[in-house]
């Protein structure tokens, strides 16, 4: 049995991952509450909303392990990557500096690819090495777990034990209409005129095209219900309609069950910005085999 503390837990994507593992999560954090209540209705626990700003080690339930996933803004181009002087990334800044008194057998940070080089990246790395942990990281997408979607992650790893990662078996890719709802509710299909407008810059996918059991997905984000470009791909259902994903659908595409649910109370573009926020459970779970 690990324990393991679940910071920045969002909806829960960890928690999903360690479902049926050894891995018992002791406590976990977030300040949206939106994101706890649909996390306590999973999972039955509510998470503490304390910010993580400033939060003292006191604080902190003894665990082998912390799960962190911070904020990604400071580390994109779309957040202007500011990087460590981005208020975002003070959580993670005060984080680091419990370390040296926490030391948690194993220490795990997802996030995107722009934190591979930061500075945030590099004062983890450092304070790392001070603590003698050992070093690994790993760069996963769902694409590689033959899923028609990519969210290419980048996860960094501490630990004082070695990390053993076995390789990826990459086996026949899913089709993307295995993940897709029959039932289109209205409020998901666009206006055509916006579709005319900006169908250039959108990533639409065309559903009853030749190419679909090879097409991917592009990375859902948490702007897709407000943004057209660059957020989440689009359905093309029929020649004049377009729509986009049900949360339910990214969550499927996220590895999480069937019976994982968002309460209807939940508008949806607040929906669309927590599915877009969470993890693919399959990366996560390959991540805890090589612990
Ligand atoms: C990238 S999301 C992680 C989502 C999570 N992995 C999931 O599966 O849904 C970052 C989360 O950190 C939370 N967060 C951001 N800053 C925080 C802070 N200072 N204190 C506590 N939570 C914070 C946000 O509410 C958001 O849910």
């Amino acid at each position: 049995m690990l324990t393991a503390v679940e910071f920045f837990s969002g909806i829960g994507g960890f928690a999903e991952a360690c479902r049926e593992t050894n891995i018992e999560i002791v406590q976990s954090f977030d300040q949206d509450e939106a994101a706890n209540f649909v996390y306590e209705q999973n999972f039955k626990v509510r998470p503490n909303s304390r910010n993580l700003d400033s939060i003292r080690l006191g604080n902190i339930a003894p665990a082998d392990l912390w799960w962190l996933s911070p904020p990604c803004t400071p580390y994109t181009v779309r957040g202007l990557r500011k990087d460590l002087s981005d208020s975002r990334s003070q959580s993670l800044v005060n984080l680091i500096s419990i370390i040296p008194n926490a030391l948690p057998s194993h220490i795990v940070v997802e996030n995107v690819l722009g934190f591979k080089g930061s500075e945030a990246e590099q004062l983890m790395l450092k304070t790392l090495r001070q603590c003698n942990y050992a070093v690994t990281d790993f760069t996963l997408c769902p694409s590689q777990f033959s899923k028609p979607a990519q969210r290419p992650r980048y996860f960094l790893i501490g630990s004082k034990q070695k990390v053993a990662a076995n390789g990826v078996s990459e086996s026949k890719r899913q089709t993307l209409n295995n993940y897709l709802s029959k039932d289109v509710v209205d409020q998901l299909l666009l206006e055509p005129h916006v579709v005319r407008r900006y169908s250039e810059a959108m990533n639409i996918i065309d559903i009853r095209d030749t190419e679909l059991p090879t097409t991917t997905s592009i990375c859902f984000t948490s702007n897709y219900g407000k943004c057209l470009r660059g957020s989440g791909s689009f359905l093309k259902i029929s020649a004049d309609e377009v729509r986009r994903f049900a949360p339910a659908e990214i969550l499927n595409l996220l590895g999480f069950p069937k019976f994982f649910s968002l309460p209807d109370s939940i508008s949806l573009s607040k929906q669309w910005k927590l599915v877009g926020n969470s993890l693919d459970i399959d990366c996560v779970r390959y991540i805890l085999r090589a612990l």
